[in-house]
């Protein structure tokens, strides 16, 4: 897919990762809806870097575990742009809890932002996608932001695990169901930005780079420019990229013996 004058989405767009996904495909000329719950004046902020790049850029809110606001987002969207090509779902929580302290309501908060949002997005993301869709024109494009969550067992991230491996498979259903008007895909990345409290710069960040198969940690560009890759390959789908530097050879217990070494 050529990308210039595209119209992506991208959940969960006003900063840290999704804010480098949307950028990166603004850098190629996508114009980007930047999808915030409650970080307004970030999403206010990367509109304001976004359009300096050339293309148009539109903030929009929705609380993803609320379903009438995912269909007001795609309303307000269609409204506006008329069309979808690419959606990004990168919006989601990441909330260690032990497993049995894990209530019922709990259980179902991650899952409505981690799993069924998603879900949802794609559902009317595929509808834009298909509707606008003539016969000579790429597929459309829905990429799902995963983690190593997904494929190991992490202690302590009971439901924010089973999520991630549920959007895995739900990619790979997508993909085998929406095609060949819509592909799907999924991103895994590592580490590449640091979790919140803890300093890009720091010794615990820098250490845990070097526990890694490449001897360091990521950049967010390095997700944005696989996303920009999936959107140009229109002979990808149902896959999963792993942008993790390795990490994904190590094994569960990784971090915790990297943090205790
Ligand atoms: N950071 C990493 O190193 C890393 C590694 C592996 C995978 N990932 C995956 O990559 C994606 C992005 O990572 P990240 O670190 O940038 O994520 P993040 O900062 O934890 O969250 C991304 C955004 O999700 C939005 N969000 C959460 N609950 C919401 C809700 N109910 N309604 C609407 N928006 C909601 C928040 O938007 P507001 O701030 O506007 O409320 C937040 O900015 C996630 O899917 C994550 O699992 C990240």
């Amino acid at each position: 897919m050529q990308l210039k004058d595209r119209v992506a989405l991208v959940t969960g767009a006003a900063h840290r990762l999704g804010k480098a996904v949307a950028t990166a495909l603004a850098e190629k000329g996508c114009h980007l809806v930047v999808h915030y719950g409650t970080s307004k004046k970030e999403a206010m902020q990367t509109v304001d870097e976004l359009s300096a790049l050339g293309v148009e850029a539109l903030a929009l809110p929705a609380d993803l575990s609320r379903a009438k606001e995912i269909e007001e987002l795609f309303s307000r969207l269609e409204a506006h742009f008329g069309k979808l090509d690419i959606l990004v779902n990168s919006a989601a929580t990441f909330q260690p809890q032990p497993h049995q302290s894990v209530s019922a309501e709990d259980w179902d908060r991650v899952m409505a932002v981690n799993l069924r949002a998603p879900f949802l997005c794609t559902q009317q993301a595929a509808r834009l996608m298909l509707e606008s869709r003539r016969q000579e024109d790429p597929p459309g494009l829905v990429v799902n932001m995963v983690d190593l969550s997904a494929v190991s067992a992490w202690p302590g991230y009971v439901q924010h695990g089973v999520s991630k491996a549920g959007l895995l498979h739900l990619t790979r259903i997508g993909a085998r169901e929406l095609a060949p008007g819509v592909r799907v895909n999924a991103i895994l990345p590592g580490a590449v930005l640091p979790p919140p409290g803890l300093d890009a710069d720091g010794m615990e960040w820098r250490r845990m780079g070097e526990t890694l198969p490449v001897g360091r940690t990521g950049e967010p560009s390095q997700v944005g420019m696989t996303a920009v890759f999936l959107a140009r390959n229109d002979f990808i789908t149902g896959d999963v990229i792993f942008v993790d530097g390795g990490e994904h050879l190590l094994g569960a217990g990784h971090r915790r013996a990297a943090r205790e070494s």
